[in-house]
């Protein structure tokens, strides 16, 4: 191992054996050096090789758990299926950063009044699936996303450059493929000729332009741009959000700059800390045990999550939390939250106070977890506030029960005007309404529902969503 991957000092203490035998060798003035050391030849065809397959081994190993494809073939059915029923829409979540996939599942008419749910950290829409088809069902537009680091969504951007410190691994394989490039025997020559690993080559080619993948840190700033940019490209404004556990925490910023988007709110046992102990898969063998086998994940979230959730459910949450390096997006991610988060002074702040606001809350947990609720029900007074029979992580079997409650409260709320006096209409929409109406500019104060029925059909939906 020592001969290709090594720091200098260990390519030092192999040159010292190496010159003194060239010394000895001009000394002696042997007419056959070839026969005279077959040893060292061996010696290092031997290690060259052993070192290749151990590389190429652990590199193997690796990367088939890596391979997004691969993944995505392990997977289970429920979750390919989840996966197909939904779609990935691209987000610029830096500035600086190639757009990233955010997977979004969907259900329901689609002009209808519009329901977006985000899952809390260590969650994904796949939490959600049954709770979107059920207001789907009912007539209203659900969408679930994932964030950034969770369920199908990207959990890595890739950085190219830099000079990162590498791990080991990742060094390793820079080396690897080198040699996979260069030949098995390339640097067994290179040592041959000059007694010396080619140890300025590799140097050459660590600090050239590399790509690397980075974990995506979601913080409230990005959360932002996610939600701001799916709700456009969706053109789902104005939304009824329906924020569940942490999200709270990385949606309050957005809601508060956004609020004339926001119809309604509801919070589902929100909190600022994520129900799953997300520090917990920090510490090494403790993460690695409770991510890589069913049963330490499995306790871990009946205890603090949800007592009555199906194995197969608690496992795909599982998979889906580990898949495609997500730990470290997991990790990033609560070290962004904020802990100095203030509901009340939040939920009392000008831009929210105005928005219909119901809370959900779990009457199955903990005594400490109803304290919680009823702190949230007092720092929130103008909330309607209900509890279900869940947990604080959505289960299978109390879906319907969510969906009612969300779907209820859209329901009893006047039904949104569309924004169209407000909301940018998209261009070709606004040429064909322009072209309908030569003389008419004052449709934005006296013709929602005239504007509004062009609107849908312009896009060919027929008649205007029903009332
Ligand atoms: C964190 O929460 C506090 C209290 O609600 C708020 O004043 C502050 O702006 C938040 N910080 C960030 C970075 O969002």
């Amino acid at each position: 191992m020592a001969i290709i991957t090594e720091e200098e000092e260990d390519t030092k203490t192999l040159i010292p054996p190496k010159t003194k035998l060239k010394k000895s060798e001009s000394s002696t003035k042997n007419p056959k050096p070839q026969s005279q050391n077959p040893f060292p030849f061996w010696f290092y065809f031997t290690l060259v090789v052993s070192l290749a397959t151990i590389i190429f081994i652990s590199l193997s190993l690796f990367s088939s758990h890596n391979d997004p494809r691969s993944w995505f073939l392990s997977l289970p059915p429920s979750l390919r299926q989840h996966y197909s029923n939904g779609r990935t829409i691209k987000v610029q979540i830096n500035p600086n950063e190639s757009p990233i996939e955010v997977f979004v599942a969907e259900s329901g008419p689609i002009q209808s009044e519009n329901v977006v749910i985000v899952h809390g950290l260590g969650l994904s829409s796949y939490a959600f699936k049954e709770i979107i088809q059920s207001i789907g069902s009912k007539g209203f537009h659900s969408v679930a996303m994932d964030l950034p680091g969770f369920g199908f969504s990207d959990k890595s951007i890739v950085v190219i450059g830099g000079d990162r410190d590498l791990g080991f691994v990742a060094r390793v394989k820079e080396v690897y493929d080198l040699i996979q490039e260069k030949g098995v025997f390339w640097a067994f020559d290179h040592m041959i000729e000059t007694g010396d690993l080619p140890y300025e080559e590799i140097m050459k080619l660590q600090n050239s332009k590399r790509r690397s993948l980075e974990a995506i840190e979601l913080g409230s700033e990005e959360t932002a741009r996610v939600l701001s940019q799916v709700i456009d490209t969706l053109g789902l404004s104005p939304v009824h959000l329906v924020l569940h556990d942490s999200a709270l925490g990385l949606a309050s910023n957005w809601v508060s700059e956004n609020s004339q988007t926001v119809r309604s709110i509801t919070l589902i046992d929100s909190s600022v800390s994520p129900a799953l102990p997300l520090w917990i898969l920090n510490i090494p063998v403790i993460r690695e045990v409770l991510l890589g086998f069913s049963f330490g994940f499995e306790k871990l979230v009946s205890f603090r999550c949800s007592k009555e959730m199906t194995l197969s459910q608690i496992e795909a949450h599982r998979i889906l939390l580990k898949g495609r390096n997500g730990r470290e997006a997991v990790v990033a991610s609560l070290k962004k939250l904020n802990h100095s988060f203030d509901i009340a002074q939040w939920g009392n702040s000008d831009g929210i106070n105005g928005i219909p606001m119901q809370v959900i809350w779990s009457r199955d947990g903990s005594k400490e977890w109803s304290d919680e609720g009823q702190r949230v029900a007092k720092a929130l007074p103008k909330a309607k506030f209900v509890t279900h029979s869940g947990s604080r992580w959505p289960q299978e079997s109390k879906s319907g029960e969510l969906a009612d409650y969300i779907s209820d409260f859209v329901y009893q709320l006047p039904r949104s005007i569309r924004q169209v006096a407000e909301e940018p209409i998209p261009e070709k929409v606004q040429k064909v309404l322009d072209e309908a109406k030569p003389g008419g500019d004052h449709d934005h104060h006296h013709g929602h529902g005239h504007a509004h029925a062009g609107y849908t059909d312009a896009y060919g939906l027929g008649e205007e969503w029903t009332t």
